[in-house]
This record gives structure tokens, sequence and C-alpha cells, in this order.
């Protein structure tokens, strides 16, 4: 066999290139590509031994129960993971460092304690004095939570292979280390190596494991994304550091709905569940401002409501500034450049400023027309009313196209103490929700009736 030669991988998506270069071709990142070891032939990592023996086969009517959920009380987490913890599920819970991801598991684990299962916690960034530490300060010093500060993974899977608990966390995955593998920690092979013996305990023993992923901004340590496809859930921790508010978002889930998201806050003591978010999104809107609206959206299977604010403003350059914090950027440009061909709005020569108020990220196209009622207000200096909820896809025709769980939207419109709502025409909404609805054909027609524009 040829003597295979080194390989550059990108450490953001775990692409494999044949050459250096600046930037990655797959996932577009900028000087995250570099030199690795080539994997060694057949499957590698850490080798347990154990006996051959052959594969089993089931039918698929058999009817083996379901194993059964465990719960850990803390309902923002039970809800993202789908409704409790599935044992034998591998979840991978990524986020930026500082973001509070050692807190969350901390907490989370001491919580399943409570209910009866038997948590190990591996930490490879920090002593276990220092999570004792940190334990004691969440008020957790007495929860049942087996400590162990380790990073080699050979060490740890013989110890897991002992103890077999029923939920492991190995905070984090880029600090896991086997000498089998022959490059440095953090890097793309080390961690994937790591994520599948673990993935791989998980599947064999039963026990839910949970891997810790920084997400990484310089390219030598592997970021997150390169294990997603070898876990069951794969849950981001967001949140802006400024705001106090932490959202747990599930974007893949074998066990429950994805896009699901558990809103905490992060307090001196450690974090706190947030019950209804709505009322946290909105707090500290002013109302009767121009540039604002409040957007009745559906985040897994929740609404939330959210406010989202535009500012738009003559521009001093050459080439007019878009900027978007919560919202995706090319979806801001379709709808200015609809304004302008449908409605007769141009933004031209304006810099467009959009934001989500409150740190949470939008991804719902039902979005589109609260989008356009911010900027539409912003640009014609005029407050939309104060207790109007807006909703609705826009396509590119101008016209406006219904979404789905309208009335679940309105529903909560009215929980929260809006009157009114401006939606697409032929929405599936009943009546008897108590919010005056607004139907709007297209664009144009909304532009006129809110602002006489257009
Ligand atoms: P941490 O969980 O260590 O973040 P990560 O594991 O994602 O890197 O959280 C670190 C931040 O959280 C730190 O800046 C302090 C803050 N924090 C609180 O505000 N309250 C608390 O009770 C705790 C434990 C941390
Ligand atoms: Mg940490």
């Amino acid at each position: 066999m040829a003597k295979a030669g080194p390989v550059y991988v990108c450490a953001e998506c775990g692409a494999v290139h044949a050459k250096w270069s600046g930037r990655c071709d797959a996932c577009g990142a900028w000087n995250s590509i570099h030199e690795e070891a080539p994997a060694a032939p057949g499957p590698g990592g850490v080798r347990l031994p154990r006996s051959h023996r052959a594969a089993i086969l089931t039918d698929l009517s058999s009817t083996e129960a379901p194993p059964p959920r465990t719960l850990s009380g803390i309902g923002e987490l039970d809800r993202v993971l789908g409704g409790g913890l599935v044992p034998g599920s591998a979840i991978l819970v990524g986020g930026d460092p500082g973001i509070g991801k050692s807190t969350l598991l901390l907490q989370a684990a001491a919580a399943f304690a409570g209910s009866g299962l038997k948590c190990v916690y591996v930490s490879g960034e920090e002593a276990s004095a220092q999570v004792r530490m940190r334990a004691g300060r969440l008020g957790l010093g007495q929860a049942n939570v087996q400590l162990a500060a380790e990073t080699d993974l050979t060490g740890i899977l013989t110890m897991l292979d002992a103890e077999r608990p029923d939920l492991v966390i190995i905070d984090s995955i880029q600090t896991m280390w086997s000498d089998a593998v022959g490059s440095a920690p953090g890097s793309v092979s080390q961690v994937r190596s790591a994520a599948h013996e673990l993935a791989g305990f998980a599947k064999r023993r039963g026990s839910a494991v949970v891997l810790v992923g920084h997400v990484t901004k310089e390219g030598q340590i592997a970021g997150p994304r390169v294990v997603e496809h070898m876990v069951d859930t794969v849950l981001y921790f967001e949140g802006e550091r400024g705001h106090q508010f932490r959202i747990l978002r599930s974007v893949k889930n074998r066990f429950g709905p994805a896009d699901e998201i558990g809103v905490f806050e992060m307090t001196g003591g450690g974090l706190a569940e947030v019950q209804n978010p709505s009322a946290l999104f909105l707090s500290g809107r002013e109302e009767r401002a121009p540039g604002s609206s409040v957007f009745a959206g559906i985040e897994g299977t929740r609404p939330v409501l959210v406010e989202i604010q535009a500012l738009v403003a003559p521009s001093p350059h050459s080439q007019a500034r878009r900027a978007v914090v919560g919202w995706d950027g090319a979806r801001l440009a379709m709808i200015l450049a609809v304004m302008e061909a449908r409605v007769g709005l141009p933004f031209t020569g304006l810099d467009v400023y959009l934001n989500v108020a409150g740190g949470l990220r939008i991804s719902e196209p039902a979005a589109d027309l609260a989008v356009a009622a911010a900027l539409l207000s912003a640009r014609e200096d005029a407050a939309l009313p104060a207790d109007m909820v807006v909703f609705g896809e826009i396509s590119l025709s101008g016209a406006l196209r219904p979404v789905s769980q309208t009335e679940n939207r309105l529903k909560e419109a009215q929980k929260l103490g809006f009157s009114q709502a401006a939606l697409p025409e032929r929405s599936k909404a009943a009546e008897g929700t108590g919010v005056a609805l607004r139907s709007v054909p297209d664009l144009a027609a909304f532009a006129g009736s809110m602002f006489g524009a257009g």
C-alpha cells in the first residue's frame, strides 16, 4: 500500500482537502485548514478488549418497549431533549466559550441525579476542586454526582465500563485525548475519534452521554460541527454575552422535534428557567417607537413573541450598509428588493440595520412580514399600533402567504395582551381568539393600510 501523505482538514466542518488553502471550499471558513496526520487504516481509536460476536437481528414488529425517558425536572431542558433524557443516546451541547455550558450541565447532572440516575461528570478543563466549588456556588454541593478530572480517553472508558453510569457528561470533547490517534489534542481526528468511542459506549451500555463542544474561533481546534453526525441530538447554547438570556436550541434530535428552544436566564446562582419567554423578549420595549414590530413566531412547539427593530438612515457611504443581528442577511436583501420592486419604496442610499431583540435568532420565513413592518415603520418614521402582532411569509411577487400554526400565534398574542394581528389573507384562523384580524393580500396593501405608503 502506498504510504499516505499528510492530509489537510478544516477544523470548522471537518472537510478533507488535498492541499492547504486559506479558505475552506466546503464551509467557507477562513484560516481553518491545517495539516493532520493521515488516518490510521481501518477503524482507529481506542480498542477495548471485546469478544467477537455476530450481529443480532430483530424484527421491525418486535414488541420491545421503548426505553423509558427520565425527566430532570428542569422543564426547559426536558422539552428541548424531546421530553426527557433517552438512555443510550449521545448528545452534543455546543456553544461559545463562557456562555454557560458547564454551568448548565452541572445543574442538569445534579437534577438527573435527583431523579435517580447515576451521574458522572468528567471535566477535562477544570480540576475536581474547581467543579466542586462551582457546585457549591450553585447550591448543588450535596448532589449525588461523581466527578473526574481526566483527559485520557482510555482511562475514562475503562472507568465508565466499570461504573456503568446512566448519564455521563464529557466537558469538553476537545480536551479528550487518546494516544492511539497520532495527532494533537483538539485536532479533528482526536475529537472525532473521542466522540466515536464515547457514542459507541452510549449505545453499548445504554448510558446517555453528553459531549460539550466549544465553538472555536481560531482554526487549530476542531469545532463541534465535526461530530454533529455522530450523535443523536445536537443542542446549541446561544446568547449574547452582554445579555443574561441563554437559549438552548435543538438543531437535530432523533428523539424529538428539532428547533425546540429552552430559555434560561444567567443569574448569580446559575441558570434559571424562563417560563414565559415572550414576556422576557418583549420587556423593555418602547411601545410607540418607530421601527419596531412584534413578531408572533413559533420556536419548536411553542409560540414566542419577539420584538423586531429596524433603523433606516441616509447613508454617508457610497455603498449603503445592511447589518442584521438575529436574522438572515440574504432574506433581508430579498425583502428590500420586494419592497422596491412591488411596493415602490426603494432603500437605495439608506443604511438599514435590523435587530431581533433579546438575543434570539429567528429562522422562520413567517417573520418576513414583521421585518417588513419594522422596516416600513422606520422608513416612514411612524409607529405601528402598540397592541399589534405581525406574521406572514412574503413571496417575490409581493403576495403574502399564510403560515403554519396561525391559531397558536394568535393565542399567545392574546395571552400577552395584544388585541390585533396583521396576517396574510386566507390564513386558517378560527374566530374567538379575541384578537382582531387585519388580513392583507400583499405587501403593498399592508404598506398602504398601515402607513398610507406605497
Ligand atoms: P461556564 O459554564 O463556565 O461557561 P462554558 O462552560 O460555556 O465555558 O460559564 C461561565 C460564565 O457564567 C462566567 O462568565 C460566569 C457566569 N456564571 C454566572 O453568571 N453565574 C453562575 O452561577 C455561574 C456558575 C457562572
Ligand atoms: Mg466550561
